[in-house]
């Protein structure tokens, strides 16, 4: 008997029942739920001849993005790989990503995924590693891409409707399509309220349009539930931070990097984002972090040269250089340039940015300006959303107050937010807020320019 999912995608291999428990994973895969792992791991040993389970399996270890797991993907890829005489086109288009994955073959990769919903637009495995992964790899204009060309196969009653609309909505976002982003990221959660990636979407809306308010509404009204949910929710909880940074609230703040955002030290390339860009920006108003830096820098000695999502290299620097570990600091950042010879472009800006961010707390203001100053346009490739990119703009600015260049300070006050700047009526916000900042002429007046972000 042919066995398919619930889009109707074939499953070589598969019973029913091993079917029915891979859609279930995919659901509690895209809404961030607990125990994922647990379950993918049961589905192998139940039906270890299940050849997606393996894929699976593979995509979601080399997702934690650590080098020293690549071993672990490299055993399920032979696994599937064994399993796959008699798999379909898809399915071996699937052991072709996870291979070219774990070989740093990444362009391949994503043309493998794009080749499977080219002619399986259903297929929100690798819907979702495609999306996901050109968000690391700074692609923000592919991305969309991937996401806008299946609208047409995709109706309201499509099982996993909502699991598409919200990486369309973010994907949107960071394009700067903020009003039909909100209206998918808002029908997304009308179908289901606690689907984590479209209240996601919404809050990069609500912080890119300057809605703090709201935003800090959304978000605290979610709340009560986000702790129900796997280590995403830091990052939700990151958001939540934010809104109330820009309204100077900055001991609820450092509550929350205590209490959801960094509670304990952790490795894992979100937590350490997160606590460390959060940090950064308090300390830039300021504010005194006490030795917060010091729960950080406990995973970057065991973590930093670790992770393979590049754009994590910059934030482990400023754990680092906080703590006085120079000595690693510098192995780090010798890494990142042996991974750059070996032709990441990602891994050379990480480590330019992360010897900026060296430079910086040394005291060498000039010197981070020579470094960052031409490279600024070219930072977006190192991946992430503009919200988490800001940090490094924050850096620049800092950097140009500390050695009194204050033209320059207004010039990148005005660049920072002149992405957000979509339609008319964010031009006038704009031409309102680019003529407060050409009246800046102290650090106060910069701190709250920087508060009252993107
Ligand atoms: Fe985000």
């Amino acid at each position: 008997m042919k066995v398919a999912d619930i889009r109707g995608l074939s499953l070589n291999r598969a019973t029913q029942d091993a079917a029915d428990a891979f859609d279930q994973i995919l659901d509690d895969l895209y809404h961030y739920r607990l125990k994922v792992p647990d379950a993918v791991d049961g589905l192998i040993s139940s039906h270890p001849g299940f050849l997606l389970a393996h894929v699976l399996k593979g995509y979601m270890v080399m997702t934690e993005a650590m080098k020293s797991k690549i071993a672990l993907a490299s055993e399920h890829l032979d696994k599937a790989t064994a399993l796959s005489k008699d798999a379909s086109r898809r399915e071996k288009l699937h052991i072709e990503a996870l291979r070219c994955w774990i070989k740093g073959d990444l362009g391949k990769r994503f043309d493998a995924w794009e080749s499977i919903l080219s002619e399986w637009p259903h297929d929100l495995l690798a819907y979702r590693q495609l999306t996901g992964n050109l968000f690391w790899a700074g692609d923000k204009r592919r991305q969309l891409n991937a996401a806008a060309q299946l609208v047409g196969h995709w109706k309201e009653g499509t099982p996993g409707y909502g699991l598409f609309i919200g990486p369309l909505a973010f994907a949107m976002e960071e394009m700067g399509q903020y009003e039909t982003a909100e209206k998918y990221a808002r029908t997304a959660l009308e179908i289901n309220s606690s689907d984590l990636w479209s209240l996601h979407a919404l809050a990069h809306v609500l912080e890119m349009q300057g809605r703090v308010r709201e935003g800090d509404d959304t978000l605290t009204a979610a709340s009560g539930v986000l702790n129900n949910y796997n280590l995403f929710r830091g990052h939700l909880w990151w958001h939540l931070g934010l809104f109330r940074f820009a309204q100077g609230k900055f001991q609820e703040v450092l509550d929350l990097i205590d209490n959801e955002i960094y509670p304990s030290s952790s490795s894992f390339y979100l937590d350490v984002q997160n606590g460390a860009s959060m940090l950064a920006r308090l300390e830039f108003q300021g504010v005194d972090v006490g030795d917060r830096w010091r729960r950080l820098a406990e995973a970057s000695l065991h973590s930093a040269t670790e992770h393979t999502i590049w754009f994590t290299g910059p934030h482990h620097a400023m754990n680092l250089a906080h703590t006085g570990k120079t000595n690693e600091l510098t192995k780090m950042i010798q890494e990142l340039r042996f991974d750059a010879k070996n032709g990441s472009h990602q891994a050379w800006l990480a480590a330019e940015i992360s010897i900026a961010v060296q430079d910086y707390h040394r005291g060498d203001y000039q010197i981070v300006l020579t470094r960052m100053m031409p490279m600024r346009y070219e930072q977006a490739s190192l991946g992430a959303s503009h919200a988490q990119q800001d940090v490094f703009y924050q850096y620049l600015v800092m950097a140009a107050l500390n050695v009194g260049k204050l033209e320059l300070v207004r010039t990148l006050l005005k660049e920072r937010i002149s992405v957000r700047v979509r339609n008319e009526s964010e031009w006038q916000n704009y031409r309102m807020l680019a003529e407060r900042i050409d009246n800046i002429y102290n650090a106060s007046d910069v701190a709250m320019s920087l508060r009252h972000g993107l």
